[in-house]
């Protein structure tokens, strides 16, 4: 299949799946089991792993990690479960190649760290697996970026990022908001990703948060190897979180696209002041110098005219928060102070309504439907959908609701930005990764309560 005929295969398959009664009722639930497979069983692969085991319609028949320690705790977490233990696969970093090769998986999932994102997507489209679910962040560069949303084209394939928060109930509600008009026609849309992560970038080798101020080989799960980035790169580097549900809401790649972008970065303080305070002026870390800014700001303007502010906001002390504003041309929602305003129907002219009564009026059906089913799911039962959604999607043989061109547009932020911090905030192009079929493509993610 050419390019051209699986972008277009795409748009037509997907708006089948978009018509009430037709196209994903007709296609029904197969009885079959769906044979599925998880690369990479640290924290994030491990709250996969929790959701497939309580999935009937899951066989889980392969892991595989380089770490005995994140094993065992795999290990244990699926005796628990009662379920039968898959093939496990490690010995070296290219154990997964050994896997995705050999046991003729219906889908895998990738939660690893980004740096083998893009080589265990394409090297499991290349073994033949049309499903392949990765967490956020689907490569370094922008050629990575294009190397993905090749092969999947090449391959016919399925390539969803796993970008949870797009699930989140307050993000939903406003999702629906927003498609029933409900802020008029949308203008400018703010999100990031503001989360003190230092004692995640830090610990003490042994437990996943704080505790000391190691990283690198010294340090245990993400200061492993997420730390290294801020040594090295300078720009947003987890844009996803905020964008996905920013995407959403103005259909991006579903008749409208980003653009262009411009990146600014502060001076970096944070990380450096972190060690010092809790690992001594004396200790080999306080001579390491961090690229990364503490807060990168990044606009991006929109084919339909919209503007999109995101931030990056992790090496300094704050409460989380994404940092959502939805503002269109009758109201907006913010979601650090929990406030919607809608003119003329809000209490008060110039006053915030709180935004819970709205959110709770507009719950999206997924939620409505399934809320029960989220119990127990991580980040506050987001995360059963993003899995729903794509076992959901093998079952019935159907596209993603997020697919590769969603993953390459919101993960490419990163390499775009600090191209544009780099070159002293020049406004960079955003490549097309549809090939201009953003124009006809329509929206399909959550238009019902399937999935
Ligand atoms: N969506 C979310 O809410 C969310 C939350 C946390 C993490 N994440 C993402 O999940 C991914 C993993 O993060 P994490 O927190 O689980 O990190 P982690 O360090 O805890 O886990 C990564 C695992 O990958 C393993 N690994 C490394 N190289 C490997 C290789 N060559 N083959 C097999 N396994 C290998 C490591 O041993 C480790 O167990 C990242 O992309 C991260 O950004 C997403």
């Amino acid at each position: 299949m050419n390019r051209k005929e699986f972008v277009r295969n795409t748009a037509l398959t997907t708006a089948a799946f978009a018509m009430p009664g037709k196209g994903l009722f007709a296609l029904g639930a197969a009885d079959n089991k769906v044979r599925m497979a998880i690369i990479g069983t640290g924290l994030r692969g491990q709250n996969h792993l929790e959701l497939l085991l309580r999935r009937a319609d899951v066989d889980l028949v392969a892991i595989c990690d380089v770490s005995d320690v994140m094993l065992a705790t795999a290990k244990e977490i699926i005796t628990k479960s009662g379920r039968k233990m898959p093939q496990v696969y490690t010995g070296d970093n290219y154990a997964w190649k050994r896997l995705v090769e050999m046991e003729k998986l219906d889908g895998v999932i990738i939660a690893t760290p980004w740096e083998w994102h893009k080589s265990m997507i394409i090297g499991s489209l290349d073994a033949g697996i049309k499903y392949v679910g990765s967490e956020v962040i689907i490569g370094i560069t922008l050629q990575d970026h294009w190397d993905v949303v090749k092969a999947a084209e090449k391959y016919g394939a399925n390539v969803m990022m796993l970008e949870n928060v797009c699930y989140r109930r307050d993000v939903m509600a406003v999702l629906n908001m927003v498609r029933q008009g409900l802020f008029g026609e949308m203008v400018h849309l703010q999100g990031g990703y503001q989360h003190d992560l230092r004692e995640v970038k830090f610990n003490d080798g042994v437990h996943p948060y704080g505790g000391g101020v190691e990283f690198g080989e010294n340090g245990f799960s993400e200061a492993r190897w997420r730390t290294a980035h801020s040594v090295h790169r300078n720009g947003d580097l987890y844009p996803t979180h905020g964008i996905g549900p920013i995407a959403n809401y103005i259909n991006i790649n579903h008749g409208n696209r980003f653009i262009s972008l411009c990146s600014f970065s502060s001076k970096s303080r944070g990380l450096h002041n972190h060690i010092v305070k809790k690992g001594g002026e004396a200790h080999p870390n306080a001579k390491v110098s961090f690229k990364l800014g503490d807060v990168v700001t990044t606009s991006i303007d929109c084919a339909n005219g919209e503007t999109i502010l995101l931030q990056h906001d992790t090496n300094l002390p704050r409460p989380y928060s994404l940092g959502f504003r939805v503002q269109g041309t009758e109201g907006l929602w913010m979601d650090v102070n929990k406030s919607i305003y809608i003119q003329e129907k809000s209490a008060k002219p110039h006053q915030w309504d709180g935004a819970k009564e709205w959110l709770d009026k507009y719950d999206h059906p997924l939620w409505a439907r399934w809320s029960k089913d989220t119990e127990g799911a991580g980040h506050g039962g987001m995360d059963f959908f993003v899995i729903h959604s794509f076992i959901e999607s093998i079952k019935r043989k159907t596209p993603t609701p997020m697919d590769v061109y969603d993953a390459a547009a919101w993960s490419a932020i990163t390499p775009l930005s600090e191209q544009s911090i780099e070159l002293g905030h020049e406004t960079i192009e955003f490549p097309d990764f549809t090939g201009g079929q953003w124009m006809h493509r329509k929206p399909v993610f959550a238009l019902n309560d399937e999935y």
